[in-house]
């Protein structure tokens, strides 16, 4: 069976982010699982919010056409989501929505060929009682609109200010076992359908 390429990355650009410490430890489990993980910080790619002008006159954004190309490079997708205002982060939809637009500089190639028949796990960390569980409703809609599958596994991070040790693992034992599990669920099911 083929090494699963998993690309994973959270909505968040802040340095301290709960969403990218969680979306480690899930990497941590597929690649324990075999997969071959890429982390990715949305910090590093600085976008413009999506406008269609500044699309029509220079097409994609050097960061987004990065992104895209990242996206493009891996069969599976670990995202972790922030929850603002009961939704995903502005960050990340406005990446997800640049990636989703044809590269000008690549005629032909379908716009959505960065998400068309990738999989995904999702998961969130929050402060609040729900752990973000509210966007990860919003995420897994927009990801299957644009040709994702997500599995039906996910995980929400309570009270996430008290549930991460500063080194960034889990305090609790069995949360980090079940977000071990859900990158490794990943990691068995993007190997098995590219087989
Ligand atoms: C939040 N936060 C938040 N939390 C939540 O559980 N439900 C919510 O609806 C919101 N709404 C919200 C709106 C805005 C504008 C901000 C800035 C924050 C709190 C949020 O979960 C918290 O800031 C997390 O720490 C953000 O994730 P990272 O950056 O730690 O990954």
């Amino acid at each position: 069976m083929p090494t699963p390429k998993l690309l994973a990355f959270a909505g968040s650009f802040r340095r301290d982010s709960f969403n990218k410490r969680l979306v480690k430890i899930a990497a941590d489990g597929a690649r324990a699982a075999g997969a071959e993980v890429t982390f990715l910080d949305l910090a590093d790619f600085p976008m413009p919010i999506y406008d269609g002008d500044l699309e029509a006159r220079d097409g994609l954004p050097e960061h987004a056409r990065r992104f895209r190309e990242a996206l493009k490079a891996h069969n599976g997708l670990l995202i972790a989501s922030p929850e603002y205002n009961s939704s995903v982060s502005a960050a990340l939809k406005n990446a997800i929505d640049w990636a989703s637009r044809p590269d000008s500089k690549i005629p032909g190639e379908p716009g959505l060929v960065a998400f068309a028949n990738k999989t995904a796990a999702i998961m969130s960390a929050s402060p609040g009682a729900l752990g973000g569980l509210r966007g990860l409703v919003h995420l897994r809609a927009i990801l299957g609109n644009i040709q994702v599958l997500v599995l039906p596994d996910q995980a929400a991070i309570n009270t996430a200010h008290e549930a991460f040790n500063p080194d960034g693992s889990l305090k609790d034992a069995k949360k980090t076992e079940q977000v071990h599990k859900l990158g490794a669920k990943l990691a068995h099911t993007v190997a098995k359908l590219h087989a």
